[in-house]
């Protein structure tokens, strides 16, 4: 039955984790997948969530399902951490969310609800580059991908005059995904001033704003300044819609906790939005899985959680900002003549080197150091013990 299936291309990010496995060097560095390490190279599952989870346990729930939407005093929380507590659409009543299985799911559910829903042009432009998956999940959702310039490879920098040029080049009405803070993979944000332009390019071209917040936190160690993007549309007019995950800042990757939501006129039309969701999401997946929701949800409503949690993301985050420096310290310590300024002025999980796919693929033949072709390096899996060996390898490849 199956003899015309073609073998497929292994997934530009999770195939890099396959290849790692298979390195027996006990050297290996994998900086492919952006999922935090500590400084000893280990999964990290933070204090907040294991004292969360012993709650949950404590409580001695049932199973049974959560409603098509999921638990919702995690919805709840997860749209006032994004929008924040004074935001008019949340304490109006007329933001739709749903739970969903994480990011990707996130923007799924939003990909298909703007191929039913959305009344203009049914594409969305991303930027170049993006997230490897967006284009994907888009495509998958039947809308058309196009793309607006983002990264400027002169300058390893943004390229905000291009960004806004094309914002303004799009037909009317055009929905433009905008990563909220810390670009995967470019590590690349536009500063609050550009944010504002952008926003007013987007209101005059009167197009639909799609963020995409994986990073909450991640960016600066600070929820709220990594909302600021969102935040601005809203009070600048926007309408906006939103994929969260709870991935990254709560180190909860394989729970798969996210959320997705979109910004109503009035709550009577929030209530038609929320249904068609539901009519939406039932025959895809019926209903989310409670377990992670019921742990973030813990750590979002308990103020002394969410304290010790915030800290807990500031530190991850500093810890990366301490190895985007170490790892441009050992690269001009070996005398490498190239300008690495960039491996620090970059935010988030990842650095986007500038090195070049034959490079990446030396990097993993000849060193043992895994990484996407694009010359995205996860700076969360690099350590005070690897990061010496990491610079001499690139310092080698780049001569
Ligand atoms: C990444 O970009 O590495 C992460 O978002 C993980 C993933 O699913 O690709």
């Amino acid at each position: 039955v199956w003899a015309q299936v073609q073998q497929g291309p292994p997934d530009a990010i999770l195939g890099i984790t396959e290849a790692f496995k298979k390195d027996s060097n006990p050297q290996k560095i994998n900086l492919g997948v952006g999922a935090y390490r500590d400084d000893k190279g280990k999964p990290y599952v933070l204090p907040s969530v294991k004292t969360a989870e012993g709650k949950v346990i404590q409580q001695n729930l049932d199973k049974e399902y959560a409603g098509i939407t999921g638990v919702p005093a995690f919805t709840k929380a997860a749209a006032r951490l994004a929008y924040g507590p004074d935001s008019a659409p949340l304490n109006e009543g007329r933001i739709a969310i749903t739970q969903s299985i994480s990011g990707t799911g996130a923007l799924r559910i939003g990909g298909a609800f703007l191929q039913r829903h959305y009344p203009g042009a049914k594409a969305i432009y991303i930027p170049t580059p993006s997230w490897a998956n967006h284009k994907a999940v888009f495509l998958d959702s039947g809308l058309e991908v196009k793309q607006y310039r983002y990264y400027n490879k002169d300058t390893i920098g943004l390229d905000f005059d291009g960004m806004v040029e094309d914002i303004k080049n799009m037909p009317k009405g055009s929905m433009v995904l905008l990563h909220a803070c810390a670009h995967n993979p470019t590590g690349i944000d536009p500063t609050e001033q550009q944010w504002r332009a952008i926003s007013d390019a987007m209101k005059e071209g009167g197009h639909f704003s799609f963020f995409d917040m994986a990073y909450q936190g991640f960016a600066s160690g600070d929820t709220d300044k990594d909302a600021f993007a969102l935040r601005h549309f809203l009070a600048e007019g926007h309408q906006p819609c939103l994929a969260q995950s709870f991935a990254k800042n709560m180190g909860l990757y394989g729970e798969r906790v996210g959320a997705f939501s979109i910004v109503c006129m009035s709550q009577e039309e929030k209530a038609r939005v929320d249904s068609q969701i539901k009519i939406l999401v039932r025959p895809l997946y019926s209903n989310p899985p409670v377990h992670g929701a019921r742990v973030a949800s813990t750590i979002l409503n308990d103020s002394a959680l969410n304290k010790q949690w915030l800290g807990e993301v500031k530190g991850m985050a500093d810890r990366i900002i301490k190895m985007r420096a170490l790892l441009k310290e050992n690269l001009e310590k070996l005398g490498s003549k190239h300008n690495w300024d960039h491996i620090t002025d970059q935010i988030g999980m990842f650095a986007y080197t500038g090195l070049k796919p034959e490079q990446m693929t030396k990097l993993a033949e000849e060193h043992s150091v895994y990484a996407t072709k694009d010359g995205r390096i996860s700076v969360a899996g690099i350590t005070s013990d690897n990061v010496g060996r990491l610079a001499e390898a690139i310092h080698k490849i780049t001569g």
